[in-house]
């Protein structure tokens, strides 16, 4: 348990956590509209791919991960990860004493009340398998038809730094081609680290085709944060650390589109 006072439990830190460098897309923008809180990361770069993952290992991983956080006592995690949001949060959302924050869920209302009248989703496999968004968005709308479809090697492409390899142009285009035919009006991009892949999908449809549900989600978190008197009063930018369970060089540069990070991130495994 968090054991401070009401003032102290604002200044702890938000924790987010995902396989790799995917939640960095969502941990920038959150940086940027609440400078003044304090951050962890935990990248699982040792399990990474999480998307190839069953429910029980990805519990599993979960666990440990917040077990981790709640060592660090923080006052809130982000599932900065579409895999675990879909597999683990409703099996986990009880056990710990912080306030946790999984993207889709998080987002699908939003999403929901634009009208849209067909939808893709492009995400890992287990996040495809669970139906998660279909589930979650059917839920405000039920007139949206939703079109899922896995793309298991683009969070490798990201991961090992090939976004301008002509291998990773071809997947990327192949999945394109797969979603075309169903003619949606927009396209989530239902993995943290598709966002690192606009450049190329740019390349075949327009930017504003696609929803990166970090914008939204960030919004939601700084809300509820506030709506809950949960803000830090800190009056100078907070400090950030970051984790990874291997190849901390690795995360530095793959992440570094997304977000320079000062120093070598520090190997944990849990
Ligand atoms: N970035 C994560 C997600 O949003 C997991 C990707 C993976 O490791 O497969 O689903």
């Amino acid at each position: 348990m968090i054991k401070t006072n009401t003032k102290n439990i604002n200044n702890l830190p938000i924790a987010f956590f995902d396989s790799g460098v995917g939640g960095l897309t969502v941990f920038e923008k959150l940086k940027k509209i609440l400078p003044n809180e304090t951050y962890l990361y935990y990248g699982d770069t040792k399990n990474m791919p999480y998307g190839e993952k069953t429910e029980t290992q990805l519990i599993e991983f979960a666990d440990k991960i917040f077990h981790f956080f709640e060592q660090k006592q923080v006052k809130a995690v982000v599932m900065a990860c579409n895999t675990t949001s879909a597999i683990t949060y409703d099996k986990l959302k009880n056990n710990y004493n912080f306030r946790i924050y999984p993207i889709i869920q998080s987002v699908s209302k939003v999403i929901a009340q634009q009208d849209i009248k067909r939808i893709g989703v492009f995400a890992t496999p287990a996040t495809i398998n669970s139906h998660a968004y279909s589930k979650e968005i059917k839920k405000y709308n039920n007139d949206t038809e939703i079109f899922e479809i896995a793309c298991p090697e683009w969070v490798k492409i990201v991961e090992n730094n090939k976004l301008n390899q002509p291998e990773s142009f071809e997947k990327i285009k192949e999945k394109i081609k797969e979603m075309e035919i169903h003619t949606p009006e927009k396209i989530i991009l239902g993995c943290t680290h598709y966002p690192f892949l606009l450049g190329t999908l740019k390349q075949f449809l327009p930017e504003n085709k696609f929803i990166d549900p970090a914008i939204e989600f960030s919004k939601f978190i700084k809300d509820d944060l506030q709506t809950n008197n949960l803000l830090s009063d800190n009056k100078t930018e907070g400090t950030e650390k970051f984790y990874v369970s291997s190849s901390p060089e690795n995360f530095k540069t793959s992440g570094s589109l997304f977000y320079k990070i000062d120093g070598m991130p520090v190997l944990v495994s849990l």
